[in-house]
């Protein structure tokens, strides 16, 4: 599948290209028709455009389609610091750009460390939630 985008009118539009290949019995057979024979299934019978608006204010619409994760990495990186010293002891930052930083002691309670483990767990499945949604091309189902 290809895809591009284009204003029209004021608005963003995404324009995607699929093949429409003969995928039953019933294009082949009325195709033949018209066509003559030699058509079978699996047979590209041509390509198809599909022109969907997409955004009704440009700029919001292109950031939306080249969505940067470069702030959600970061944020990323200082939960799991955090996160890390609470269960360990050790470094953590204290600001948004990871210059400063403060220092934790680990904490020994066992209840504490148990929510520790469960959190980093589920922080896991979330960071690959968002992983499998930045790598899916857009209109895929990963993607949706
Ligand atoms: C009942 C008959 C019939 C069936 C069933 C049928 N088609 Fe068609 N198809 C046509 C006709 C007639 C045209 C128009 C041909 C023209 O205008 O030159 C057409 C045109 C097309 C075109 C455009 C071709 C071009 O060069 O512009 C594609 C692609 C296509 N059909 C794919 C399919 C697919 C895929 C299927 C099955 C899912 C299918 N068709 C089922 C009769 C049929």
């Amino acid at each position: 599948m290809y895809r591009s985008t284009f204003v029209q009118d004021g608005r963003l539009f995404q324009r995607f290209y699929t093949a429409d290949r003969a995928t039953v019995d019933a294009c082949v057979s009325c195709h033949v028709k018209y066509q003559g024979p030699g058509i079978k299934i699996g047979d590209i019978l041509g390509i198809r455009r599909f022109d969907i608006p997409f955004a009704d204010d440009i700029a919001l619409g292109k950031e939306i389609l080249n969505a940067d994760l470069a702030e959600y990495r970061q944020a990323e990186k200082i939960f799991s610091m955090t996160l890390q010293a609470v269960k360990s002891g050790g470094q953590y930052p204290l600001d948004l750009k990871l210059q400063k930083m403060g220092f934790l002691e680990k904490i020994a309670d066992r209840q504490v460390q148990g929510k520790i483990d469960e959190i980093q767990q589920r922080f896991a499945s979330f960071t690959r939630a968002v992983e499998d949604l930045a790598s899916g091309e857009v209109g895929s189902s990963g993607h949706r």
